[in-house]
């Protein structure tokens, strides 16, 4: 029992009775690479070592009982009747995953799940993609299921657009499943082939978050991903074999720009820029080219706040204060964007300092509090102990 250390008393003062098995599943920092994977880009991704932990003991009959130790709230429901909660909306990723796995027709007999650990909810490090493969992984393991880490990856995509309404990429749950400790990964988001990369030594990767969460990103984030589509459909009447964005040239992308009206251009701009930024930067990366990463990091950044329209005054502000702290290679808004944190690559000496006077200058600036966290790259969702 003591290998389940807390999680498993917090399972056991809950349920009253022992945890069978404990997964982490861990969250995810985005290098370079954003709104690319909805376009079958390139994204370079890691996960980190902070997690979501699931504690779980399998039942005899088909219901759930859940319990979140940080929103201390408990669901419960019938794997006979799944349906979006409106009383627990965080259960949904839950619900939504197990959905996903009885519509491919897996059987799984119902569960009693502790969920916690200390990944940061809403701070734009994919505790959303984290839970719902925590859970996955879980019921997989329980019901002793058959499935590749690539099928989780996109069964749990698959769950968050139909049950809660983000049409988000792969990237988030790609990386959660099968990140690879000391690495970030380089993931091809058309075929899904990839490759790691260690993370120099002498770096570190500083997140940084805002403390700022906007409302209707879902909304804003799946207007994001229309506005591609509606290019593409334009861009097809005269290039035919365009499969998404990936497929256009930067030459294509300027004889055709005419097709491209209002804020098509600029979307457009950016993601084919950002496709050939995360090449380069994974190239970098692999030849310890750390400001050369840098200032790719850099430009995605000024990409994404003034071609793709997703910054935030504040994020812009950390960012501006992080690329002139000494020590600092680059600086970028990590994620979907309207809130969430920052990703630096800093000099691994410098990071006391760095983290220091971010966290101060943005008080300085905003008056706002800002959350600085040190990641190193974490291996995928594993299993962590099991009676
Ligand atoms: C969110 C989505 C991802 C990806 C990023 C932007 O994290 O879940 O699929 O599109 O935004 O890069």
């Amino acid at each position: 029992m003591d290998t389940f250390g807390e999680p498993g008393e917090a399972f056991a003062a809950h349920f009253g009775s022992e945890p069978a098995m404990l997964v982490r599943a861990p969250g995810r920092v985005n290098l370079i690479g954003e709104h690319t994977d909805y376009n079958d880009g390139f994204v370079l991704p890691m996960a980190i070592d902070r997690a979501t932990l699931v504690v779980a003991r399998p039942r005899s009959d088909q219901m759930v009982r859940v319990y979140s130790t940080s929103m201390q709230a408990e669901d419960q429901f019938s794997l006979e009747t799944l349906e979006r909660s409106q009383t627990h909306p965080w259960s949904n990723y839950i619900r939504g995953m197990l959905k996903s796995m009885l519509a491919r027709d897996l059987h799984i007999q119902g569960a009693d799940l502790l969920i916690t650990g200390d990944l940061p909810v809403g701070g734009g490090l994919s505790s959303s993609a984290s839970l719902a493969i925590g859970v996955g992984y879980t019921f997989q393991l329980l019901n002793d299921l058959n499935l590749l880490g690539e099928e989780l990856a996109l069964l749990a995509q698959g769950a968050e657009q139909s049950f809660v309404g983000t049409q988000c990429g792969i990237m988030d749950q790609f990386v959660v499943t099968l990140g690879r400790a000391g690495h970030a990964m380089l993931l091809d988001c058309r075929d899904l082939s990839y490759r790691t990369i260690p993370l120099p030594t002498e770096a570190r990767v500083v997140v940084c978050d805002s403390g700022v969460r906007h409302e209707l990103v879902a909304s804003a984030y799946n207007e994001r991903r229309e506005a591609c589509h509606e290019a593409v459909r334009r861009l097809r009447t005269r290039l035919p074999k365009l499969m998404a964005l990936r497929d256009l040239t930067p030459a294509q992308l300027q004889e055709h720009a005419d097709l491209l009206t209002g804020k098509l251009l600029p979307r457009v701009r950016h993601v084919v820029t950002e496709i050939s930024r995360t090449v380069h930067a994974a190239a970098a990366m692999e030849q310890d080219d750390l400001a050369g990463f840098g200032q790719l990091m850099n430009a995605s950044h000024a990409s994404l706040r003034d071609d793709y329209e997703v910054s935030i005054p504040e994020l812009d502000t950390l960012v501006e204060l992080a690329c002139a702290l000494p020590g600092c290679y680059g600086s970028r808004m990590t994620g979907g964007g309207f809130g969430g944190s920052t990703v630096s690559l800093v000099a691994h000496d410098a990071v006391p300092a760095f983290a220091t006077e971010l966290r101060a200058g943005y008080q300085a600036h905003t008056g706002r509090e800002a959350h600085t966290l040190v990641c190193t790259p974490a291996e995928g969702v594993r299993l962590i102990a099991i009676a």
